[in-house]
């Protein structure tokens, strides 16, 4: 009998069909939304694989009722919506999808970061709101970008490609992470900071890190009040690393410049969140990863690490340590 596998969403047809080849595959296809919580508790009994997205969360509750669940293998390379060590005791190994997002998560970061630096959305619906009436020195002024001062807060595979960009536009480069890392600092003269002198000396803060226990409401108030009046927050990892109450009250109150946000703690943001009333935050929908090329080889990579353990074998990215 062939191995009962449940993918939470639409991905491509043909990772489906390779996936057909070797086990019976159940996908959840209705619409574009996550699949409801009572349906994935259903499927979660009688499945050996479970191909799922950050949207869906693993936690204990669910994890209790898999009792033939073998591989959960996250589209994503942030797998905070999977409980992991739940899944470790029950011997679930437990897969995500790095390197393959590396460079086109870096890309969209630094698009915002300079979209937020030159305000391009807030130009753009200037014009077209009828509002540009002749050229003007100070008219939509922004921050420089080259030959800035970086902070990238998580120096992983991601912090490091944003460096390299960041190099390219001659910035001067602090990170902070959980150890230095001298291969980075010779490749791209990035210098090993803590967190206070990091956020005193940026003028781009860039938040980089995977969302832990440790992250987790990294950034509050108080840091908000050491960093640099016209500093600008970037955020493409999880938005639950900021507090973002406080963030909000540094941004009305002038004590950073701007912000820019491709993730929130509560996904899709709630249209009245305070947030997005003001002018000096550049909002996206998680959209880092979200290159055509990119989301296709996603879904190869989980598709692949799935097979590998139904198969018996090593997957290629096994993110706790059952083998
Ligand atoms: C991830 O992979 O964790 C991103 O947030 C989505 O690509």
């Amino acid at each position: 009998m062939k191995p009962k596998v449940l993918i939470t969403r639409k991905i491509s047809e043909s990772v489906i069909a390779n996936m057909r080849e070797y086990c019976d595959v159940m996908v959840w296809e209705e619409e574009d939304t996550p699949i409801p919580r009572e349906k994935l508790e259903n499927k979660i009994t009688e499945i050996d694989g479970l191909l799922c997205l950050l949207t869906d969360s693993v936690d204990e509750e669910l994890l209790n009722k898999a009792t033939n669940l073998k591989v959960i293998s996250n589209l994503a390379v942030g797998y905070n919506n999977i409980n992991v060590d739940v899944a470790t005791e029950k011997g679930i190994v437990v897969t995500n999808t790095p390197d393959v997002l590396t460079e086109t998560t870096a890309d969209l970061t630094f698009a915002l970061l300079m979209a937020t630096a030159r305000r391009l959305v807030e130009a753009s619906d200037f014009l077209r709101a009828g509002k540009w009436s002749s050229w003007s020195p100070m008219l939509l002024t922004g921050q420089d970008i080259y030959g800035a001062k970086i902070g990238i807060i998580g120096m992983g595979r991601i912090g490091e490609a944003v460096a390299r960009r960041a190099k390219g536009f001659n910035m001067e480069i602090y990170y902070y992470n959980r150890s230095p890392k001298p291969e980075v600092e010779k490749e791209l003269g990035a210098t090993y900071t803590d967190l206070t002198t990091l956020l005193k000396e940026s003028d781009y803060v860039v938040i980089m890190a995977p969302y832990t226990e440790e992250t987790k409401n990294l950034i509050t108030a108080e840091h908000f009040k050491i960093m640099k009046k016209n500093a600008i927050l970037i955020n493409t990892a999880r938005g639950g690393i900021v507090n973002e109450t406080d963030l909000y009250e540094a941004l009305k109150n002038g004590e950073i410049w701007a912000a820019g946000l491709d993730v929130f703690e509560e996904e899709p943001v709630p249209l009245d969140h305070p947030l997005l009333t003001l002018k000096n935050v550049v909002t996206l929908p998680h959209i880092g990863s979200a290159s055509i090329t990119t989301r296709n080889k996603m879904a190869d990579v989980a598709a692949i690490n799935l097979l590998l353990v139904l198969k018996g074998e090593k997957p290629l990215n096994p993110v706790n340590n059952i083998y």
